[in-house]
């Protein structure tokens, strides 16, 4: 029987305006040694593939057709109430589905060609793409498509991390078949883009 976590129902109202989200977003690759709450955490899961209105989600889609899905890593006492391990986010009742609990942090690193502060960062999402749910649509422009929609699920979350005084950085260099064998994606995932977050060290913002 798979192991889900409920998350908590996200707020909808923030202290923090658009405007000044933006002003305030800087790429973050320093972390200090501080958990997330579960809430933070329900909160950026939202921000990218969150249900908004009936079926469709917090961030434009071709045709509706969702490519996308996000994986979860936290680490060992990255996120409070939350065991280190990786997990995929279920968007249909917002919860997350435990793929494997284990920290793997380290060799997600070591597949993104080293960086320390994913080794280092409480919490990374990944987001991988179907890319067959948009083509099957739109024959060869749906890959644009898809990639287009990443960018977007990463605006949300890097804005969504400032408005909750995190920090976040969008990795596109690493090993795609690394990666995809670290996570144990299957074949028609593919890793697009790679987001460590946490609490920026106080002179990385
Ligand atoms: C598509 C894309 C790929 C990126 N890949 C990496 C990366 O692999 N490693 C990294 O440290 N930063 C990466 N970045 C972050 C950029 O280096 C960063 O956005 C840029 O230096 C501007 O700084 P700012 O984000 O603070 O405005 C990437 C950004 C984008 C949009």
């Amino acid at each position: 029987m798979a192991e889900i976590i409920k998350l908590p129902l996200p707020l909808l109202k923030g202290t923090m305006s658009v405007e000044e989200a933006i002003s305030k977003r800087r790429s973050v690759r320093n972390f200090q040694d501080k958990p997330l709450m579960l809430y933070q955490l329900s909160q950026l899961l939202w921000s990218a593939q969150g249900i908004t209105r009936r079926y469709k989600r917090a961030a434009p889609s071709a045709g509706a057709t969702y490519p996308l899905n996000i994986i979860i890593v936290a680490g060992d006492s990255g996120i409070i109430d939350l065991v280190g391990g990786e997990y995929l986010y279920r968007v249909s009742d917002h919860s997350l589905k435990l793929i494997k609990k284990a920290d793997i942090r380290s060799p997600l690193s070591s597949a993104a060609l080293g960086p320390s502060f994913i080794g280092t960062a409480p919490l990374t999402l990944v987001i991988t793409a179907v890319y067959s749910r948009t083509t099957s649509h739109y024959g060869n422009r749906g890959i644009r498509y898809v990639d287009m929609e990443a960018g977007h699920v990463g605006q949300n979350v890097s804005l969504m991390a400032v408005s909750m005084g995190l920090g976040s950085v969008m990795i596109g260099a690493f090993s795609d078949s690394e990666v995809s064998s670290v996570l144990q994606l299957s074949k028609e995932y593919i890793p697009l883009y790679i987001i460590p977050i946490g609490y920026p060290v106080s002179d990385e913002v």
